[in-house]
């Protein structure tokens, strides 16, 4: 280990800091994932994670599933499948997408090992270093961290109520054609985004894809939150109008368990080859124990009922905290989403979501700061809060300490104001009651 090289990380725990490849500097911890370690002491209130509630599924429903797949098919469950995933889930998989409009082939369906994999596969067959994939702002934190992995540029367009603004996607794809970048896909979340809850309108969606035609741009449509709506359906897939320019991702992993992670991509056919011949490179094949256990599930259980069982819970879920907002901090704006698991919160323009961490978590809340889902910094004023796992009451108690947490630090500032001791105030407590593994 060279002196420069334990100096350049910044600590000298890593003796093989200067062998790592360029693309490594990409894989950074996210706040998100520092904030599972805090999330899992059972007197902090977490708004933060984005743990679906499995509680709300049966179990025996997953046990007959799973002695069924043992008896009937144990030897072909327990070995190595196709890389391209078990033929009759991937029939099935066409049944759940064409809930959202989507008509394809089997063929053209790629099993993965949660579509948080199938991010990673097209990542890898797409992006050289320097090229550059436009997202929403804010978008997917763990999406843009594989893009970063991959030496990409993430260029975020601004949303509004309705989802992308498809002027300011034309802005930006002028922009950066201009700057002599290279745009490979847009990655969007179309429906009840993660972090900011909207859904993109169905006129916003023909357009975009109109957009994205004109420009040559493939669409990267990741939607694993399409189904968990509330009041309404959301709008049809945008997969549901052109077959040769979108790779759609779906997952089970919201409408039945991640722990099965198994997802799919429904790709363009040459795309499909090649991301088969991806998906066996990494992994050889998908789990077969998973997909068997899947597709038994879905034969035989009421799945769109277990849906049905999720989405009640969730709006229960989001309803308790949009009221507790309005009631507590009425000061704030929200998204209010029609589904998924999520509400973008804006702060007054004084707050600093990040800074005002330590403070929550010494309170015992936690939440998301915007700046984890913006790849340029953004998002100081804004938090991603959760209400996919806590109840309702824990809900309206940890909204309730959030309230607190905000109102003391307004207090802070208002105290301070103009001395700029508020921020050694801030590390000093930082110093004195340093929160566990935030980063
Ligand atoms: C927008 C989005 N995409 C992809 C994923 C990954 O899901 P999985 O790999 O469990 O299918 C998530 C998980 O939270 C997500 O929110």
């Amino acid at each position: 280990m060279t002196e420069q090289g334990s100096l350049q990380a910044g600590n000298n725990l890593d003796p093989w800091y200067s062998h790592y490849a360029e693309r490594a500097g990409g894989l950074r911890a996210s706040e998100v994932r520092a904030l599972f370690a805090v999330a899992s002491r059972p007197e902090v209130v977490s708004l933060a994670g984005g743990m679906p509630f499995v509680a709300a599924l049966p179990q025996d429903l997953v046990i007959g599933a799973m002695d069924t797949v043992m008896r009937e098919q144990g030897a072909v469950a327990l070995q190595y499948g196709s890389g391209q995933g078990v033929p009759e889930l991937r029939e099935q998989i066409l049944e759940v997408m064409a809930l959202e409009g989507i008509t394809a082939n089997a063929d053209d369906v790629v099993v993965t090992t949660g579509s948080q994999h199938a991010l990673e596969l097209v990542s890898k067959l797409f992006l050289d270093p320097g090229d550059v994939v436009i997202s929403e702002g804010p978008s997917y934190v763990t999406a843009m961290v594989i893009f970063k992995s991959y030496q990409a540029e993430v260029e975020h367009v601004p949303m509004d109520e309705h989802g992308l603004i498809p002027e300011a996607l034309r802005e930006h794809i002028a922009r950066v054609k201009a700057s002599g970048k290279t745009i490979k896909f847009l990655y969007t979340i179309p429906s009840f985004h993660n972090p900011a809850g909207v859904t993109l309108s169905w006129e916003r969606r023909v357009e975009i894809l109109q957009i994205a035609q004109e420009n040559e741009i493939l669409v990267l449509e990741d939607n694993p939150y399409g189904l968990l709506y509330f009041d309404r359906p959301a709008p049809d897939a945008i997969r549901s109008l052109d077959e040769d320019g979108v790779v759609y991702l779906g997952t089970f992993s919201k409408t039945l368990a991640p722990g099965f992670r198994v997802g799919w991509a429904l790709a363009p056919h040459a795309i499909r080859e090649k991301l088969v011949l991806a998906n066996e490179a990494a992994v050889l094949s998908p789990s077969s124990f998973s997909q068997l256990v899947i597709s038994e599930y879905l034969k035989t259980a009421d799945w769109k009922g277990q849906i049905n069982t999720f989405r009640g819970v969730y709006h229960e879920r989001k309803n308790a905290m949009i009221s507790a907002l309005g009631e507590y901090l009425p000061e704030l704006t929200w998204t209010n989403p029609n589904g998924g698991f999520y509400v973008w919160v804006t702060l007054p323009e004084r707050l600093d979501s990040k800074a005002m961490l330590p403070r929550a978590v010494k309170e015992l809340v936690a939440y998301t700061p915007g700046t984890a889902f913006f790849a340029d910094g953004d998002g100081h004023q804004n938090m991603r809060l959760s209400f996919c796992y806590p109840t309702p009451e824990n809900i309206r108690l940890g909204i309730r300490r959030l309230a607190t947490v905000i109102r003391g630090e307004l207090d802070l500032l208002d105290t301070f104001a103009g001395t700029g001791s508020l921020d050694a105030l801030r590390d000093g407590q930082r110093f004195a009651a340093p929160p566990p593994n935030i980063s």
